[in-house]
């Protein structure tokens, strides 16, 4: 598939998803996210696709969150109608039932910061800033800011950043689990790649299963959680390649997955 403002590479079982408008620091305007929506759609269905990873072009950005400069065109009521229906990439993005990583370079801003949030493992080069900074514009994170933050790192926290829109720096959203890693700069994307790609290596349904369990589970409460739990690693005994994972281990060899 061929985005005017992102792109999207499969290798090796790992899709790359770059979001490509360097010039305004990968802001996002309403063209990226159809094509952000249609990405993770197709990405979320693809059966070759072991593991995403999430960066933004260039050295200076993830993303400087929603294009301001549409923040000024004229409102047209159908618009919001049409927004009403449609579905947010991030959505989308929790629709894939694969790992996303997001390799943060630079600025993760409003919108920016809302897509890492949906991401499931964070890892930020040392020049990252993050910040939900949509209260300096008089608007409030619209993109699940509000929610996934308080999640991840607590209410405080959260409301600290959202009411002043002040950006943090990556050795502050390291030590607050906004981020699981920090690494230099030049090297976010590479370790985003390489922990991928060591996912990517893992059987596919028990990948699946592993990451619905966490994240459908956090949702519930723990009995429900517990439930769950039990279903999908009662679920997984019957697959093959359980089988597969025994037989290998016994015949010290590496395991061949299917996928069955
Ligand atoms: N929307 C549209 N354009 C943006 C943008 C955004 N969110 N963020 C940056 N840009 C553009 C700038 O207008 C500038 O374009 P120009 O070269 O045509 O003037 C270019 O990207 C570079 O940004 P600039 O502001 O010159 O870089 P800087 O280093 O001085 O500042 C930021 C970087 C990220 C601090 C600053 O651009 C900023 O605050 N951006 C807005 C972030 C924001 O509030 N996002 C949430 C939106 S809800």
């Amino acid at each position: 598939m061929v985005y005017e403002t992102i792109r999207c590479e499969l290798t090796d079982g790992v899709a790359t998803v770059t979001l490509d408008r360097p010039d305004v620091l990968n802001a996002m305007n309403q063209a990226m996210r159809g094509e952000l929506v249609r990405c993770f759609a197709g990405l979320g269905d693809d059966d070759d696709v072991r593991a995403i990873v999430v960066t933004g072009a260039g050295e200076r950005a993830f993303s400087a969150g929603a294009d301001i400069r549409e923040f000024v065109e004229p409102q047209i009521p159908v618009r919001f109608r049409a927004q009403r229906r449609r579905l947010d990439f991030r959505q989308a993005m929790d629709g894939c039932a694969q790992p996303i990583v997001a390799a943060i370079r630079g600025y993760a801003l409003g919108g920016g910061l809302e897509l890492a949030l949906a991401c499931d493992i964070r890892i930020a080069g040392e020049d990252a800033q993050l910040g939900l900074t949509e209260i300096n514009l008089a608007i409030i994170p619209g993109g699940g800011g509000t929610q996934r933050l308080p999640r991840l790192v607590g209410r405080g926290k959260a409301l600290e950043m959202i009411l002043t829109g002040a950006r943090i720096g990556a050795a502050e959203a390291l030590r607050i689990g906004l981020v699981e890693r920090v690494v230099p700069a030049t090297e976010a994307l590479a370790h985003a790649l390489e922990l991928a790609r060591a996912i990517a290596q893992k059987a596919p349904v028990a990948l699946r299963y592993a990451k619905e369990a966490v994240v459908k589970g956090l949702e519930l409460p723990l009995a429900g959680g517990l439930r769950l739990e039990n279903d999908l690693a009662t679920l997984l005994r019957t697959t093959e390649d359980r089988l597969e994972g025994a037989r290998a281990f016994l015949d010290k060899r590496k395991p061949r997955w299917t996928g069955r």
